[in-house]
Parts: structure tokens; sequence; C-alpha cells
């Protein structure tokens, strides 16, 4: 079996630390440790004093209990802390998907499980988000994917790499066709808490009996580095998902794990700079790309610091990413990473005069790709 590559996470880990500007991330800036603990009102020696040994694996109770308080009718039983949403993704992937299984997966995505899937010895149908229906997909390309036998569904919602929220329509078309068919439903929410709006993402947890819902600290909460994610399951599947987080990393570090709490107790304020980087970054991203001209287009993201941006010349997405790596030393996020053509994900979360400078130095390499 031919084990598929995670292209996108090594594009980005082999260049994200090495380039004088960033524009693949998908989270807003981080929080330094002094300033997470700051807005959460920690003093340090209560850092201090934690203790490095063995955290409890599936998170600590307080911290499962705080997770849990975020979904309607879970209680901490339901909940198994990772590290990372990956960490997630892959415990729930291995746990569903044995040989000879068919899995159908909206398209484009964060490739993770679709290459996992597979990876799984699983096929996998995919149903796409379309640009010219606003980036929602067509019903019937729903009910071709999720056929009867289909043993996962997996959505992320809001949509990496598009920004884009499901409509409730769409949600009640993929939930039925789930259903219909008996498949587990895995919903990566990771982004869920970084609408530009204010308005956070309904969870699809508690609207199915086999949906299961993903999300961490790496995105909305600009925490990546405390490499916290979770998994909120009916509380017999937890334990299926504990037995194989007993053999990927055992538990979550007890630093992380006393962060992550703190972090999610003190929610609001952290959301709140959030959305506040992605308003005042996104005006600027979307005025740089009015003056591209007819080259691109793009359509406003509902969430998340990045922009889906397509464009109409004739080059090959990873070929343009290399050369503006190669001549401009800026790290774009190329569409073929998302099994999507003629496209650049532009993040936009950076620190605002970071970000400023960094399109005044791809400007350039714009017009010489994309309109000259
Ligand atoms: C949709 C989605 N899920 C999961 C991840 C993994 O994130 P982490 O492991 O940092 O939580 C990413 C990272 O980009 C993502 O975009």
């Amino acid at each position: 079996m031919q084990f598929i590559p995670f292209e996108l996470e090594r594009w980005q880990s082999k260049w994200e630390h090495r380039v004088s500007f960033n524009l693949s991330e998908s989270g807003v800036h981080a929080l330094t440790i002094a300033e997470l603990l700051a807005i959460t009102d920690t003093d340090h020696d209560e850092l201090d004093e934690v203790r490095l040994g063995y955290s409890q694996a599936d998170g600590t109770d307080e911290l499962r209990a705080v997770i849990a308080s975020l979904y309607p009718g879970a209680s901490a039983d339901n909940v198994i802390v990772t590290v990372g949403s990956s960490e997630a993704n892959f415990v729930a992937t291995w746990t569903l998907v044995e040989p000879g299984d068919h899995v159908a997966i909206l398209s484009p995505l964060y490739r993770q499980t679709w290459g996992l899937a597979q990876n799984f010895g699983a096929t996998v149908s995919t149903f796409d988000l379309r640009p010219e229906l606003g980036w929602e997909p067509d019903p019937a390309d729903i009910a071709r994917a999720i056929v009867p036998g289909t043993k996962l569904v997996v959505v992320t919602n809001p949509n990496n790499p598009t920004g884009h929220v499901l409509s409730n329509t769409t949600r009640a078309e993929i939930l039925a066709c789930t259903e219909a068919a008996g498949a587990w439903l895995l919903a990566d929410e990771v982004y869920a808490g970084a609408e530009l709006s204010g308005e956070t993402t309904a969870t699809f947890w508690g609207s199915y009996e086999k949906a299961i819902a993903v999300h961490g600290l790496s995105k909305a909460y600009g925490l990546p580095g405390l490499r916290i994610g979770w998994i909120v399951a009916p509380a017999n599947f937890k334990e299926s998902l504990w037995s194989r987080h007993d053999y990927t990393v055992i538990g979550p570090s007890a630093p992380s794990d006393f962060l992550a709490t703190r972090a999610l107790l003190a929610r609001d304020k952290i959301l709140d700079r959030t959305r506040s980087i992605l308003n005042e970054n996104y005006p600027i991203l979307n005025s740089w790309l009015q003056r591209l001209g007819t080259a691109v287009k793009w359509w406003e993201p509902d969430c998340g610091a990045i922009s889906f941006v397509q464009y109409q010349r004739d080059i090959a997405s990873l070929d343009l990413a290399q050369r503006v790596l190669s001549e401009y030393d800026i790290l774009l996020e190329p569409g073929e990473h998302f099994g999507f053509e003629r496209s650049i994900r532009f993040g936009y979360g950076n620190e605002t005069r970071e970000f400023k400078q960094a399109l005044d130095v791809l400007g350039p390499a714009m017009v010489k790709y994309l309109m000259d």
C-alpha cells in the first residue's frame, strides 16, 4: 500500500521558521506565556508550582469539565484531551477506519483525515465545496459521496482553507445522509470561535448519536504551542479513543493542561483578541487583493485567519509558492495541498505591522507571476 505523506504539514514545518514572512499560518499570531498569564489573571507562581510529572492521561478533571461546559449535554466523561487537534483527528480516524472501509470527506479541507483514511486502507470519496455556490456543496454531491455502508463522514466546519461556515441547510443535508448510511460523523471544528462576526459556529456535537467533535487551542485561541486539542464523543466511544491514545502519546503535558484550563476559563477575552486581529487585518488583505484586479478572485471568509484566493494565470500553485519562497522569502500555502489548483491560501493573522510589510514585499511578486 502506498503511503500518502501529509504534504501541507511538511511544507510548513520545513519553512515556517526560516522565512522572513510566514503567510501560510491559519491561526492568529500566538500569545507568549507572559501574555497568556496576564490575560487569564494567572500569577506566575502558580505556573511555577505545576509539577512536571505525568499528567492525567485523558486530561485533568478540571480541563475536561471546562471543555464539556462548552458543549450542550456533554460531561467530562465525553471528553478526551489530546496533543493538538492533530492527535484528536489521528486517534478518531485510527479507531474508526479499517481496511476496505469507505470514508466520505468534504473537500477542500485540511487533508489530515483524507490522507490518514487512505493510509489505513479505506477508499475515500469527496463532496466538494463549490466556489460558484459561495463555497457550499451541491446536495447531489453529498448524496453521491455518502453511500449506504459508509463508515465515516468528515467535515471541517468552519472550513480550512475557505474560511466558510456551512449553511443550516447543508448541515441538515449532511446529517440526513450520514444517519441514513449509519456512518460516524467526525466534525473538525478547530476554527470555531474565530468568526469575524463574533457569532460562534454551532457544533455538530449533539446533532446525531454518532457525531464526534474535534477542537483545540491552536487556531481560534492563538495557542498552538500548547499542543492541546480534544474530542467530544459518546462516553463509551471515548474509552475506545483512549485505548488508541495510550499508544500515541499517553497524555498531554502538565504545564499545557494547566495553561489550557486557564485559557478556557478566560475564553471570552482570548477570543476577543482573536477577532480584533482578524477584523483589523482582513480589510488590509482585502484592499491589497483588490489592487490585483481581475487576476484574482476571493470570497470574504466567515472565520479563521485564512483567505482562499483563486487566480487566472496558468501556473501551478506549488510552482508559484516555490518561486515566491525562493525569490521573496515569503511562505504561502499552495492550493495543491488542498487538492485545489490555481489557488493560494493566504494567512492574515500575523501581527499587523509585520503583515503589512509582508504584503508590501509580496505585491511585486503577484504582479510578476499573476498579472504581467
Ligand atoms: C482543520 C484543522 N484541523 C486540525 C489541525 C491541526 O491543528 P493542531 O494539531 O495544531 O491543533 C489544523 C491545522 O492547521 C487544521 O487546520
